[in-house]
């Protein structure tokens, strides 16, 4: 009788400890259609929950992987507006140590602030150090700044968690049509449009094996109109410079298969297949 009491305890401490993992951007779920993200089946074996936080407000979460030094997806708001580019990058001082500031800074500051070297900082995350002299490839965001309105959200998508090593040719053609042309035509209608842009982790890398170059960029979006929800949904080879319209079913078919981790599901039931 104890036994099966004790059972049932630790039952529950197992449920409890998921389902915190399951709700992790807690400090910005409204980034998220129905505060709902995406399920586990994207999640890295190493993740880490970002609420992406500048000059002391949120504008858009990451999922970030660890390990291979990119970002899983970031999660936001389309909001296009005026407002310009950033001309520093930055980092993330709480994947350093979680005890450091809530703020993305840049590397310079942070090793000033912390007394701590580049290297230190680039033990846990990509830095700019990784990203100089690539041939081909483009700083790419996943949360683009075109999508966000002033400068703060605008520069606030100027941090390496939100970057992959992405194909130039790619970056500056089909893929900028799809966020500049494309986006402003098929939210014509919406009233509160939510994004998911995401990339598939490839077989390459670059800086010494530092960081993946992914082998998929994707993006998914649902909004509501004055009478129904919509969806849409777009996949890209990383080597090639073809954007392919899809489904969400669509979409969450393919990554199902190329994350190989479960059935993917990107946004809450009210957002049609
Ligand atoms: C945005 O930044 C640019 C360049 O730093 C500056 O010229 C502009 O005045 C800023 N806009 C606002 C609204 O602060
Ligand atoms: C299109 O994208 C480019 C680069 O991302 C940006 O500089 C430009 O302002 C955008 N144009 C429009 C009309 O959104
Ligand atoms: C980028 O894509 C183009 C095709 O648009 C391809 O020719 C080129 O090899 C690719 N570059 C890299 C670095 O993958
Ligand atoms: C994808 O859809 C957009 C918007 O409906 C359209 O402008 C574009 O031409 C389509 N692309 C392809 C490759 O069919
Ligand atoms: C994604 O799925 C579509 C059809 O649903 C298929 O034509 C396409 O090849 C798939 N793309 C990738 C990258 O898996």
């Amino acid at each position: 009788m104890l036994g099966l009491l004790l059972l049932q305890v630790l039952a529950s401490c197992l449920w409890l400890g998921h389902s915190e993992v399951v709700n992790s951007f807690t400090s910005c779920p409204q980034f998220f259609y129905a505060r709902i993200p995406p399920n586990d089946a994207l999640n890295p074996k190493n993740p880490a929950w970002i609420c992406q936080r500048f000059r002391n407000s949120y504008h858009y979460a990451t999922l970030y992987d660890r390990d291979r030094r990119i970002p899983v997806y970031s999660a936001y708001i389309y909001q296009p507006g005026p407002g310009s580019r950033s001309s520093s990058w930055y980092a993330e001082p709480q994947l350093i140590n979680p005890t450091y500031s809530r703020d993305i800074d840049t590397e310079k500051s942070i090793s000033n602030r912390y007394k701590i070297t580049l290297q230190q900082i680039g033990q846990s995350q990509a830095i700019n150090q990784d990203y100089n002299k690539l041939q081909g490839l483009d700083r790419g965001h996943l949360s683009p700044s075109g999508h966000q309105s002033g400068n703060n959200s605008r520069w606030a998508t100027f941090t390496l968690t939100n970057i992959v090593p992405q194909n130039s040719t790619l970056n500056k053609g089909q893929w900028k049509d799809y966020e500049n042309q494309t986006m402003a035509q098929n939210t014509q209608g919406c009233r509160t449009t939510y994004v998911i842009t995401g990339a598939v982790p490839g077989n390459t890398y670059i800086s010494n094996n530092r960081v993946n170059v992914p082998s998929h960029i994707w993006s998914a979006a649902c909004c509501q109109t004055n009478t129904a929800m919509k969806t849409w949904a777009v996949i890209a080879g990383n080597n090639m410079n073809q954007v392919q319209n899809l489904t969400r079913a669509q979409l969450e078919a393919n990554l199902t298969q190329l994350y190989g981790r479960g059935q993917v599901s990107l946004f809450h039931s009210a957002c049609p297949p």
